[in-house]
């Protein structure tokens, strides 16, 4: 093993992403829940990198702050005028540097450590300027075409736009991987040219330049996998998107998750499951959501940041959103569960409940037609069909409290700030204003008369 100093890289993240047609730059454009360019950094650790740089346009506070955990370093690129201009940007900083630089592109994110792996150590063992990753496609287009020498080694990257007619048929592509010897880099990259129909400057052009000077560039040919993949646009996106869902639905089916029709649900690769849980067609699962065994996650059912612990079932038409539910549960169907709702074990949220930032303890249950805002809900207490908890006056929030055993009758009001006593009833169609002792009963509604018509 090389010692880590030697083994930098440098990940190009500006570009002006004018395919996407986007305010944000293009490698924070998210697949499956996570900007693309966070998958090529969570390689690098495995390669025993030194040191990261990340190119970044000027607008690059975007970049910064969507990196802010990772341990790189950011180099500007005041004016987008290429990949080869990119590198041009870095030379100041990695100059310094001896060793062995690896040039990423941002928006290819699926590249696996094994064939970095084998790019990196093809430069370190052959001791070559350059060593580059091309694979075979039957449909090359948009990708730069090799040309080979006659010994075999490549001689030049030809860009789409730059190709002529037969050189569009080659199916041989760079997959936009790189290794540099970091001094031959930096002698030569001054020799780019921007005289081509795009006026940019291409890194790729430094194969010819490399090879004209009499240095040694080796390609290290993969088979052709999905992990090459390019994301230029929005239907690119889509299809990296496909494609990462279905190695993570793979994933969980392997793990003992029941997906019926794994093309037909969104899971974000933050998501966990725990095995003979069942995940239904339309279900959305995004950012930190860890599901338990044995749960049920209905038919177009949407979590975001939601504990599910074992055996509890989610059903159609329901959201959690930054909600925990223990074990046993049921909630739904159309259940709205949001801003630290924590429901207790063995609990049932039913159809039409909306709970939002509200304790409700074990046994509890909530079946039909609820809101409960801000409250703290004891343990096996009935909460009738049509409960409202009023917490808001107008000015602020207030908090309701309903202790264990206590039952709410339906369609009852319930004014906060509020404490219902253990074991306390509230009768149907009351609206309460006043705390209820433990074990008494509440009746606040208006005496019916049967007059003659
Ligand atoms: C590039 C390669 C092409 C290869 C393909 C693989 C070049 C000239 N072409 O084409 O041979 O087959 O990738 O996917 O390198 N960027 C900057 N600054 C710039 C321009 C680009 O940082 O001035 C960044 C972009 O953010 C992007 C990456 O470099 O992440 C690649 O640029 P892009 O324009 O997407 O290159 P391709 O046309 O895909
Ligand atoms: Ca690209």
């Amino acid at each position: 093993m090389p010692s880590s100093s030697n083994r930098h890289a440098v990940i190009l993240a500006a570009g002006k992403g004018t395919r996407f047609k986007s305010a944000k730059s293009k490698v924070l454009h998210e697949v499956c829940g996570r900007p693309m360019i966070t998958y090529l950094l969570d390689r690098l650790p495995d390669l025993d990198i030194d040191r990261v740089f990340v190119v970044v346009d000027n607008e690059s506070g975007q970049i910064r702050e969507a990196l802010q955990e990772y341990p790189v370093e950011f180099i500007v690129q005041e004016e987008q005028l290429g990949t080869g201009h990119a590198i041009m940007c870095t030379t100041e900083r990695i100059g310094t540097l001896s060793g062995i630089l690896l040039v990423l592109y941002g928006d290819t994110p699926f590249i696996s450590t094994e064939n970095l792996t084998k790019l990196l150590e093809t430069c370190e063992e052959t001791g070559c300027d350059e060593s580059l990753l091309t694979t075979e496609l039957s449909c090359p287009t948009g990708y730069g075409r090799i040309l080979r020498n006659i010994d075999g080694s490549p001689a030049d990257i030809i860009e789409e736009k730059e190709a002529t007619g037969d050189q569009k048929k080659i199916t041989e592509i760079n997959a936009g991987f790189a290794c540099f010897r970091i001094e031959s880099l930096v002698s030569n990259i001054a020799k780019l040219s921007n005289e081509n129909n795009t006026g940019e400057y291409y890194l790729t052009d430094m194969v010819k330049i490399l090879d004209n000077a009499g240095k040694k560039v080796q390609a290290v040919k993969v088979p052709a996998e999905e992990e090459i993949f390019g994301i230029n646009d929005r239907i690119q996106l889509a299809a990296a998107e496909k494609q990462l869902q279905k190695k993570i639905t793979m994933e969980m089916m392997a793990a003992g998750v029941s997906i019926p029709q794994p093309e037909n649900v969104q899971i974000h690769s933050t998501v966990k499951i725990g095995p003979d849980s069942v995940v239904y067609p339309g279900a959305v699962l995004e950012g930190n959501c860890h599901i338990g065994k044995s749960c049920t996650i209905g038919p177009n059912v949407h979590l975001l940041n939601a504990v599910i612990e074992d055996r509890t079932n989610i059903e159609n038409g329901s959201s959690v959103f930054n909600s925990h539910i223990g074990w046993g549960c049921t909630v739904g169907p159309c259940a709205r569960l949001r801003d630290q709702a924590v429901i207790g074990n063995n609990a049932r949220i039913g159809n039409f409940v909306e709970i939002k930032n509200s304790i409700i303890g074990e046994g509890t249950i909530a079946a039909h037609l609820t809101y409960l805002g801000d409250a703290e809900i004891g343990r096996e207490v009935n909460i009738g069909a049509g409960t409202v908890t009023c917490n808001f006056d107008g000015v602020k929030k207030n908090r309701t409290i309903i202790e264990d055993n206590a039952f709410i009758g339906s369609n009852a009001q319930l004014i906060a700030p509020v404490r219902i006593g253990r074991g306390a009833t509230v009768a149907a169609g009351s609206t309460v204003t006043d705390d209820v002792p433990a074990g008494k009963m509440a009746i606040a509604r208006s005496r019916q008369t049967n007059r003659e018509r």
